[in-house]
């Protein structure tokens, strides 16, 4: 999971669950637990806490699980572990809600959000385990695994998902009748081609997490050392199986030419597309009107291996438009945090709305917004709405399925 997780931060193993009422309770329930059993007292350890609706704080939880730790290991040992707050060998968390108090040890280590490819920064990039998610969501990913399994079948995009349809799936088949929408008929289902374009790319966050997608690289395969290998829950077999699995995994991944091969393969035999420069062109397409933002999503995409995967252009967002007859298009425009700065921002996302709808029938629009205000400059009605944090900024995940 450590290797694979595109979405998740952290994999922590539960050592207990217990309801407290007060530090007492706290001190005791973590104390009894056989901590050496867990890690060796040679080893360096933090304890990172959250609390929520309960008096009891996250700091004071600390203290009280650093106590017990250090007790349970002197009772058994006569030796304690120290603190290491900055790089600690072993890090225990605990989550205590209302009285429910849960223990963890960390299996992680440098969270899995840290993919070691953004050596260069931008204006505001998205996380990239959010970027993972919402690449996912658009469709890509099952694009790419019937890419992978030479699939001769077209993969739909189901305009109503089966949670917004009472839980019955939908055919996902061109002919199916469309659905009425304001006197516009949207598809039922849009045909998904291997094209993906973001046209205000900023570091090539999304860019990058929809190539790694495409070649099946799991974002941390190259980590040479993980959290579980601080603690004794494993044995020696298991420490043993890491280089092995490791190139079981990497064997999975597609090359950079298998890839273009299957690309090739998917637009001329399966979406029946006849343009001759298509073999070539790069699935994947990063712009900017920023010359050093494309820089940095250049530098990036090097760093993580996939830049062969990728073509990149300095152009403003008005002037781009579809390679190809469908595709998935994404955008996280810029927002404003301060007073004003939304009016501003107005007449971009109002361009923004107008090249979808002009340059990209045919395709699905994807936009990440910050502001409930901007997206109705958009102009354009969206077909899904998802709610989504991006760091602690609460945004808009919107779909709009342009015909
Ligand atoms: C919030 S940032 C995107 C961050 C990106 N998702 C990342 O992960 O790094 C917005 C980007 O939109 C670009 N931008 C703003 N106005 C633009 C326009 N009219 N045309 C193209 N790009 C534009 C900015 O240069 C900036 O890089």
């Amino acid at each position: 999971m450590n290797f694979s997780l595109r979405c998740a931060s952290r994999i922590l193993c539960e050592v207990l669950e217990a309801e407290v009422q007060n530090l007492d309770d706290v001190y005791h329930a973590v104390e009894k637990l056989n901590w050496p059993s867990f890690f060796s007292p040679d080893k360096t350890f933090v304890v990172s806490s959250s609390s929520s609706d309960s008096k009891i704080t996250a700091a004071s939880l600390n203290l009280k699980i650093k106590d017990g730790l250090a007790d349970s290991f002197r009772r058994q040992t006569r030796e304690r572990p120290t603190v290491e707050k900055d790089a600690p060998q072993v890090r225990v968390m605990a989550r205590l809600h209302r009285k429910v108090l849960s223990v963890s040890l960390d299996t992680t280590g440098t969270p899995l959000a840290q993919r070691g490819y953004r050596l260069a920064g931008g204006d505001a990039p998205v996380g990239e385990l959010l970027a993972a998610g919402l690449v996912r969501m658009t469709g890509w990913g099952r694009l790419c695994r019937a890419l992978r399994t030479g699939s001769r079948e077209k993969v739909f995009f189901a305009r109503v998902s089966a949670e917004d349809n009472g839980g019955k799936r939908i055919q996902k088949n061109e002919s199916e009748p469309a659905v009425e929408g304001k006197g516009r008929r949207i598809p039922a289902a849009i045909p998904l081609a291997p094209e993906f374009i973001d046209p205000m790319c900023g570091t090539g966050t999304f860019a990058i997490e929809a190539a790694l997608q495409l070649l099946n690289r799991r974002p941390q395969i190259e980590r040479k050392h993980f959290g579980w290998q601080n603690l004794n829950l494993f044995p020696d077999s298991v420490h043993k199986q890491m280089e092995p699995l490791r190139r079981q995994l990497r064997s999975q991944e597609l090359s950079i030419a298998d890839c273009f091969e299957r690309l090739s393969f998917y637009r001329s035999k399966v979406l029946e597309r006849d343009d001759a420069a298509q073999e070539l062109t790069p699935p994947i397409r990063c712009s900017d009107r920023d010359k050093s933002a494309l820089f940095a999503a250049q530098k990036n995409a090097d760093a993580a291996g996939v830049r062969k995967l990728i073509s990149f252009q300095v152009s403003d967002v008005s002037d781009i438009s579809s390679p190809a007859p469908q595709g998935i298009v994404v955008m996280n425009p810029p927002y404003g945090m301060r007073l004003g700065e939304t009016d501003q921002l107005a007449p971009l996302y109002k361009t923004v709305g107008d090249t979808l709808k002009k340059n990209f029938r045919g395709w699905q629009g994807w936009i990440l917004a910050g502001d409930e205000n901007l997206v109705a400059s958009v102009g354009l009605r969206a077909t899904r709405r998802k709610k989504v944090f991006n760091g602690g900024l609460e945004c808009l995940w919107l779909q709009y399925v342009l015909f």
